[in-house]
C-alpha cells in the first residue's frame, strides 16, 4: 500500500446543477471500479455533498471531502456548516485554507483554528499552503515556512496521522499545464516542507504527513509531477470536472514507480 496515491478532486464552485454533479460522480464511480488502486477524494460544493456522498456510499476507494469547515461553538451561526453535519452525511476529508479562501476570508489564525478543529473532530484535513510568487531570493520558502508554522505548531501527536499538506503555489493555479510547477522545484519544496514540519513535530511525526501538489495538473503532467516531484498525491481543480481526462489521470497514477 506504500505506493497508494491520494488524488483529490476539488470541484470548487462547480458544476452549476445537481444533475451535472451526479452525472460526473456516477461516471467516475463506474469507470474506475475495475482498475483504481489509489485513494480518490471528491470534494463537491456543500449543496451537492449529500447526494454525491450517497453515490459513493460504502465505496472504499472513493471518499467525500468538504471544501471548508466551521469549527466554532454553539448552534447559532447563520450560513455555516458544522462538523457534525458533515460527519452525518459521510464526509471524511476537509480542505482547509485553500488560497481562494485565504485571499479574502481565512486568516492564518482561522486556518489554524479550522485545522485543529477538523482533526480533533476526526476528519482527515488537507491543509493548503503555497506562495503567491517566486523570486530569485527564495522568499517563497519563507512564506511557506510561515504558513506551516502558523498552522501546525503545538499540534498534538495523535492528530498528525490525519494531516495532509497540499502545496499549491498560487502562481500555478488555474494556468496552462505547461505552467504547473517544475517537478524538480516541487521535489525541493517537498523536502523543505518536511524539514519545516520535522523541526516543529519531530522527524518521526513529520514522516507520517502526506504531501500533495495542486496547480494546473492535467492527465498529461500528473505522472511526472508525482514521480519526479516526490509527492504522495495531487489536488486537482479544473481537470477533475472533465471526467474523461480525470479518469485518464487516475489511470496514469496507477502506473508509478514511486
Ligand atoms: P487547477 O487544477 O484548476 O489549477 O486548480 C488547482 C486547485 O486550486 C485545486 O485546489
Amino acid at each position: 500500500m506504500a505506493n497508494t496515491k491520494i488524488i483529490v478532486a476539488n470541484w470548487k464552485m462547480n458544476p452549476e446543477s445537481s444533475e451535472e454533479s451526479k452525472k460526473i460522480a456516477v461516471e467516475i464511480k463506474n469507470s474506475i471500479k475495475s482498475f483504481n488502486k489509489n485513494k480518490i477524494v471528491i470534494c463537491p460544493p456543500f449543496v451537492f455533498l449529500n447526494e454525491i456522498s450517497n453515490i459513493f456510499l460504502k465505496n472504499e476507494k472513493i471518499s467525500i471531502g468538504a471544501q471548508d469547515i466551521f469549527v466554532g461553538d454553539g448552534v447559532s451561526h447563520t450560513g455555516e456548516i458544522s462538523s457534525e453535519m458533515l460527519k452525518n452525511i459521510g464526509v471524511k476529508y476537509v480542505i482547509i485554507g485553500h488560497s481562494d479562501r485565504r485571499e479574502s476570508l481565512d486568516s492564518d489564525s482561522l486556518v489554524r483554528e479550522k485545522l485543529f478543529g477538523a482533526l480533533k473532530d476526526g476528519f482527515k484535513a488537507i491543509l493548503c499552503i503555497g506562495e503567491k510568487e517566486r523570486n530569485e531570493h527564495g522568499d517563497h520558502f519563507h512564506e511557506v515556512k510561515g504558513q506551516i508554522e502558523s498552522a501546525i505548531t503545538k499540534l498534538s501527536k495523535n492528530l498528525i496521522k490525519n494531516l495532509i499538506i497540499a502545496y499549491e503555489p498560487i502562481w500555478a493555479i488555474g494556468k496552462k499545464e505547461s505552467e504547473a510547477v517544475k517537478p524538480e522545484d516541487l521535489h525541493e519544496m517537498t523536502i523543505f516542507i518536511r524539514r519545516v514540519a520535522s523541526d516543529i513535530l519531530g522527524i518521526k511525526e513529520a514522516e507520517k504527513i502526506k504531501i500533495l501538489y495542486g496547480g494546473s495538473v492535467t492527465k498529461n503532467n500528473a505522472k511526472e509531477i508525482i514521480e519526479k516531484g516526490n509527492v504522495d498525491g495531487l489536488l486537482i481543480g479544473r481537470e477533475s470536472l472533465k471526467t474523461e481526462n480525470f479518469i485518464k489521470l487516475i489511470k496514469s497514477a496507477n502506473h508509478m514507480d514511486r
